[in-house]
């Protein structure tokens, strides 16, 4: 017998991770609001003229990481490996640039990625993604840099290193990219082999090189910074300023180019301690000129994108907590076949009035049925044998206190909701956030 299992790369996030992902999502909805950004959910597929486009073709991701098929009307589509060219993309076909601008607009979804998988790298993984478009202010730039480090701030992170760079414009970037290859060019026998086809195809990728022995090359490539033309220069230095005005610290780093063509000007990466060396716990940066290559408008924009299994990853590994997910508050256990009846009847009504209970099923032993109350942790097992249903009572096992009393069944579900209503008081999940 073949025996299936979660294709390569993807996972499934079982009950007991469930608490980390409702904690984060709840916590990555309050932030986006709080920042005034609006929920935007793009098809999972697009055309995959648009990946090609907006990430570009000489890219990794372009090139041997999307989930491209031909549907059954013969037509190229693309699982999304990331958010922001279909973001643009629907800002541009609903007309949004009629709109206040920057459009602000956050998602959260899968993106796939066909990537060798290893620890915070899958193919499917999912993002927190933030877009502002339409504005080329770099006050723009700091309120999406601030919206991640407020969120990891809050989450409790420690240790996460800031690092910017700047990659220009189209009037700029040619004349560091020349720079850089006459840089590389009486190196090319010493570099690995990627590197030599970063050359030709893709050169900004030559500082993104992870093999050791292209390491002291790198270091001492020339810098983006000291080819900015005026624009991107004043842009940096302003976007630095209030970076420094508000206390931000962040590390200038020079190799920093991001491996999706779009950016423009800012470029931005959070590492955060705890996963390894899938370090990157966001990245983002400015895109000017992406809404053109998707056939729009010229229309700034600036974003980054999270992605979710790393967060969760750096609060296990930092030992951040989250509230425990929510149980059942009580467990009815039942014997013979007209207990059974009352019972199905009372977790219909105790449901009805919105008390999170179980029924134990199966025709077993009372020892058995309280052994699975207490595997639930629920804080009450309700006990209808022959005599109860005879009595028209049911039997009240308080579980911490291991006592238990009768209740007329007439009055259990407004007994187990003043119970269930002053446990919920004094667990509010909002104290803890
Ligand atoms: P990215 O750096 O390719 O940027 O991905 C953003 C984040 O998604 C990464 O920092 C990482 O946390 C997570 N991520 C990426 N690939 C994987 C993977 N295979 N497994 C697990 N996590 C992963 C973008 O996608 C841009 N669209 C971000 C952006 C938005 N730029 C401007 N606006």
């Amino acid at each position: 017998m073949v025996r299936f299992t979660a294709p390569r790369g993807t996972q499934d996030i079982l009950p007991e991770d469930q608490p980390y992902w409702r904690y984060v999502e709840e916590r990555l909805h309050a932030i986006a609001h709080l920042y005034g950004y609006e929920r935007i959910t793009p098809p999972i597929f697009e055309d995959t003229a648009i990946f090609e486009r907006g990430v570009g073709e000489g890219t990794d991701i372009v090139e041997k990481e999307m989930y491209t098929f031909l549907d059954r009307g013969g037509k190229s589509l693309t699982l999304r490996p990331e958010f922001t060219a279909s973001v643009v993309r629907a800002y541009i076909e609903h007309g949004m640039h009629v709109r206040p601008q920057p459009v602000k607009l956050y998602s959260i979804g899968p993106a796939f990625r066909y990537e060798r998988p290893q620890a915070g790298r899958y193919r499917q993984h999912h993002q927190f993604n933030v877009e502002a478009i339409g504005t080329q202010d770099p006050a723009v730039d700091l309120e999406v840099m601030s919206l991640a480090w407020q969120l990891y701030d809050e989450l409790g992170f420690r240790d996460l290193a800031f690092q910017i760079n700047s990659t220009g414009c189209p009037r700029c970037k040619p004349g560091y990219v020349q720079a850089l290859k006459k840089y590389y060019a009486d190196k090319l026998s010493a570099v690995c082999e990627d590197c030599r086809r970063r050359y030709e195809q893709n050169p900004l990728r030559l500082l993104d090189c992870k093999v050791e022995s292209c390491q002291p090359f790198i270091d001492g490539a020339p810098h983006f910074l000291d080819y900015l033309c005026d624009e991107c220069a004043t842009h940096f230095a302003t976007l630095r300023g209030y970076l420094d005005a508000l206390g931000r610290p962040y590390t200038l780093n020079h190799r920093l180019v991001r491996g999706l063509d779009y950016y423009t000007k800012t470029v931005f990466e959070v590492w955060a301690a705890g996963i390894g060396a899938q370090a990157a716990v966001c990245g983002g940066g400015r895109y000017d000129g992406l809404a053109e290559a998707l056939g729009g408008p010229p229309t700034p924009g600036v974003g980054f994108a999270s992605g979710i299994e790393r967060i969760i990853l750096t609060m296990k590994a930092q030992g951040v907590e989250v509230p425990p997910p929510p149980r059942p508050l009580a467990l009815i256990a039942t014997l013979g076949e007209e207990a059974k009846l009352a019972g199905i009847k009372l977790v219909t009504d105790l449901r009805a009035a919105g008390i999170p209970v179980v029924l134990a099923f199966g025709d077993r032993s009372l020892r058995s049925q309280m052994r699975e109350a207490s595997r639930l942790g629920v804080a009450y097992t309700l006990i209808l044998g022959a005599d109860e249903v005879q009595a028209r009572q049911v039997i009240v096992r308080d579980m911490a206190a291991a006592s238990q009393e009768p209740v007329a069944q007439g009055e259990v579900v407004a007994w187990l909701k003043a119970k269930f209503l002053s446990s919920r008081d004094g667990n509010c999940e909002c104290a803890q956030t």
